[in-house]
């Protein structure tokens, strides 16, 4: 099979790109692999919004700059910084064009919300459901394009390379098991993050790092993966299986920290206290916890308007409730969890690379725009941007768009011989288990080399049973997330010096 422009992943990045480079190029075919529906991407739940400068509340793009700088504490790359923060109206306008709805305020401007490290309300959402809002829009939009065609429950495997050269990839159809060759003159990488990595994450299950082990693989350069993000507050429920987050628009709305004792903790930490930036916020919970004991500490809603809050946060205030949580008069249990990587495949400006006809976007990639810790509301953002340097990069590079064509081996599988799936579940759970236990918000040295062999051994493992079993998404995702944990905790080892995310003692 041969597509021009081969996209992996359909959250933001992916799609973005997509939209753009198919009403360019009507005439070019654009596919997009994504590895379950296509609305299932982190993008689908991002629930705060985008950060965006709007100039009549004052604020302006000198502070939004200055407010990612401070929070990535020294490690941002300050040019990629201003050109992001600058292009962020123009490439919100596009997703209003494209049909994205966002909230306005009785003056008919935006209206914004406020999160941690902000100087000043400058986040545009759609109540606290943006992401879901955004991933509607930009996939009604590529479903409407006749170039564009989205290939569901298809699986990326490996890239297809040679001398540095990337032709597309391998991609396994998770319904029939063929492995389908899918060369392509432009592969672009929009896989998301890595949470699942974690197990305790806000991010779902699609969250395996896919593009990040693939690039590796492949030989690129991944850089700073040693940063972690963890959110300061999802939801504390024992019982659930996946972790839900609560904003962080909330403690932006007026909400407080708390001890179990009532005590707000975060005054004694920062002065800006509960809108200290989130690497601060979830250190602080952190200690909290290990002082007292607790498995959680809480988030006081109970002095903020009842009915302001449900206008804002109708999906959070209804999840609390099914539990039982009123929020005009409980406060909301929560502790931190893994939410996002700052690192990823490094790229250029332009999206490129070190693989030739390889980009990445999003989440997935490693900009220089986080540096040690992501300011909130910057990631939509980043992908946003990125996907349009790209395309902007590639109409201009005409023969980058237009490769020769090559015969490469076909991936033939095995049939035979299936993995056992509870291999790949035990694993995977001792996996999440060792990174929430070894790599986590405060890391020490001997931990991560215990967690370094035991990686290793069982990526010798599953290297082993892949040369004579069958290969499932599963077993893939398992060697993915093992590849994964490696390159944080070899990066996590490599680092010498706290900042902002990282904290080795
Ligand atoms: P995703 O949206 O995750 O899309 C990745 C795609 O790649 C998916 O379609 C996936 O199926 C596909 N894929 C992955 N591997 C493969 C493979 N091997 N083969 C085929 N397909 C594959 N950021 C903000 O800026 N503001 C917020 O308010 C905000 N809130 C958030 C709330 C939550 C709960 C979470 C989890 C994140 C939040 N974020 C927020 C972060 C932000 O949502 C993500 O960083 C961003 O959406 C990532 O977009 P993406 O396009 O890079 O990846
Ligand atoms: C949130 O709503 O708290 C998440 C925002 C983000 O990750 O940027």
């Amino acid at each position: 099979m041969h597509t021009d422009y081969l996209i992996i992943g359909s959250g933001i990045a992916g799609l973005t790109f997509a939209i753009k480079i198919s009403a360019f190029f009507p005439d070019k075919t654009i596919t997009i692999v994504t590895k379950s529906t296509a609305e299932e991407t982190n993008t689908k739940y991002a629930q705060g919004g985008i950060a965006v400068v709007q100039n009549q509340t004052g604020d302006h793009f000198k502070k939004h700059i200055e407010d990612t700088l401070i929070c990535g504490d020294g490690l941002c790359n300050q040019e990629v910084v201003e050109m992001v923060i600058t292009q962020g109206p123009k490439r919100l306008q596009e997703l209003i064009d494209w049909g994205a709805k966002f909230d306005m305020n009785s003056a008919g401007y935006l209206d914004l919300g406020r999160e941690g490290g902000h100087s000043i309300n400058r986040v545009v959402h759609h109540k606290d459901q943006t992401g879901f809002e955004i991933e509607r829009a930009i996939l009604a939009q590529a479903n409407s394009r006749n170039n564009i065609q989205i290939l569901d429950f298809h699986f990326a495997l490996e890239l297809i390379l040679e001398k540095n050269q990337c032709f597309g990839a391998y991609v396994l159809n998770e319904t029939t098991n063929e492995i389908l060759t899918i060369q392509s003159d432009i592969t672009l990488l929009a896989t998301g993050g890595i949470g699942q990595v974690y197990g305790h994450t806000t991010n779902p299950a699609v969250a395996t790092g896919d593009g990040i082990a693939m690039a590796k693989r492949a030989g690129a350069t991944i850089k700073d993966m040693e940063f972690i993000q963890f959110h300061p507050t999802a939801l504390y429920d024992k019982n659930a299986t996946s972790t839900f987050l609560i904003s962080e628009a909330i403690r932006g709305f007026g909400a407080y920290l708390r001890t179990k004792n009532g005590h707000r903790f975060m005054l004694d930490y920062d002065e800006r206290a509960d809108l200290a930036s989130r690497d601060i916020v979830s250190q602080s919970i952190e200690t909290e916890l290990k002082k007292s004991g607790e498995a959680c500490v809480y988030l006081d809603c109970t002095h903020l308007h009842p009915d302001n809050f449900i206008k804002h946060f109708p999906m959070i205030y209804r999840r609390c409730k099914d539990l039982g949580i009123a929020i005009e008069k409980d406060w909301i249990p929560v502790l931190p969890a893994q939410h996002y990587v700052c690192g990823g495949i490094a790229v250029d400006r332009n999206g490129e690379t070190t693989i030739e006809n390889l980009f990445a976007c999003g989440e997935s990639s490693r900009t220089g725009l986080h540096g040690a810790n992501r300011l909130a509301s910057n990631s939509l953002l980043e992908a946003l941007v990125y996907a349009d340097n790209i395309y902007n990069f590639l109409i201009k590079q005409t023969s980058k768009n237009s490769m020769h064509r090559k015969e490469f081996k076909t991936w033939k599988p095995i049939e035979e011989c299936k993995i056992d799936p509870q291999y790949i579940l035990n694993t995977k759970n001792a996996l999440q288990h060792l990174m929430q236990n070894n790599v986590g918000i405060v890391r020490h040295e001997k931990d991560l080399l215990v967690a370094k062999s035991q990686l290793q051994s069982w990526k010798n493992e599953v290297v082993a049973m892949q040369k004579q079993h069958q290969i499932t998404k599963d077993f893939y995702e398992l060697k993915n997330m093992i590849a994964v944990g490696i390159l944080i905790v070899d990066q996590s080892i490599a680092r010498r010096e706290n900042r902002g995310g990282f904290v080795k003692i």
